[in-house]
């Protein structure tokens, strides 16, 4: 598996107008690659541009209109092919089974599921003819297990975990790698409006160069900070005897 280089192409990166996604197509541009940045708002995505002359390619689209991402991938591969995608657009709306609402569900099903589904339908065969090229799909460390507060948050980022390890079994045929990438708590417009604790919070450029760090070695799961991520998967493999409680304890106040 070849994993790309700024010489091979370039990086699409969605959601790229604030937060991991804005950090992420820093850390790229900072690596001597040119990033084309997809996210609804033109503002911050042409502020980015006029920082880097000629290095930003800006294609404002919502993602959950399949036609506008299909015609802004077609019209960035018009000029150079895309060689790593980082499908990173989404939302988190809190919920508990107090305030659980379907709306709310579909909502994110629809942003973080549906829409980075869209991204993939216009991408990945582009790839898979290529025989080349990696995809990353953010996801959340919210995605490895259920966590209070976040029912329907959790549900589209485990979603797009297991859809990530069942493409991984075609991709790995074709040349083209993929990996999900699960954040712990990241400093960012999303998270400023989080009234509980959030432990191990990071900078989203600290974020951006793990996540960077994990599709350059080609690693599947991208799950950071490690202080965060390493108890989680272990009290997951554990039985739900000792997971309820031992999560319960340790999320109290984030209830
Ligand atoms: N921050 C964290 O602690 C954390 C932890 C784990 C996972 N994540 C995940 O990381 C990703 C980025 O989150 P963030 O914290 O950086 O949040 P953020 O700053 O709110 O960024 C979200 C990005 O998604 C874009 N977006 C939202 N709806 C869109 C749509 N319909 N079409 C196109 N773009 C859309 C936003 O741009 P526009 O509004 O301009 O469209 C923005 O660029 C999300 O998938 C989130 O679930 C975040």
């Amino acid at each position: 598996m070849k994993i790309p280089k700024p010489a091979d192409g370039i990086v699409w990166i969605t959601g790229a107008s604030s937060g991991i996604g804005l950090a992420l197509a820093e850390a790229h541009l900072a690596r001597g690659w040119t990033v084309a940045v997809t996210a609804r708002r033109t503002e911050p995505l042409q502020a980015l541009a006029a920082r880097f002359p000629g290095r930003v390619i800006v294609q404002p689209a919502d993602i959950t209109d399949a036609d506008a991402i299909n015609a802004a991938v077609a019209a960035i591969e018009a000029g150079q092919k895309i060689a790593r995608a980082i499908l990173n657009a989404g939302t988190y709306e809190r919920d508990t089974a107090e305030t659980f609402s379907a709306a709310r569900f579909r909502r994110q099903v629809d942003l973080n599921l549906t829409g980075t589904a869209i991204c993939l339908e216009a991408i990945m065969p582009r790839m898979i003819a290529r025989n080349a090229g990696q995809i990353g799909l953010v996801a959340s460390l919210a995605g490895l297990a259920g966590l209070p507060g976040s029912g329907s948050y959790s549900a589209t980022k485990a979603g797009l975990i297991a859809l990530a390890e069942s493409l991984k079994f075609d991709l790995d045929k074709r040349g083209v790698a993929i990996s999900a990438i699960c954040p712990g708590f990241v400093k960012s417009p999303l998270t400023a409006k989080n009234t509980f604790p959030m432990p191990f919070l990071m900078e989203a450029d600290a974020a951006a160069n793990t996540i960077i760090k994990g599709l350059d070695a080609n690693t599947f799961l991208i799950a950071f900070p490690e202080g965060l991520a390493r108890p989680l998967r272990i009290l997951r493999s554990l039985p739900y005897g000792v997971f309820f409680p031992l999560i319960a304890r340790g999320t109290k106040g984030q209830d």
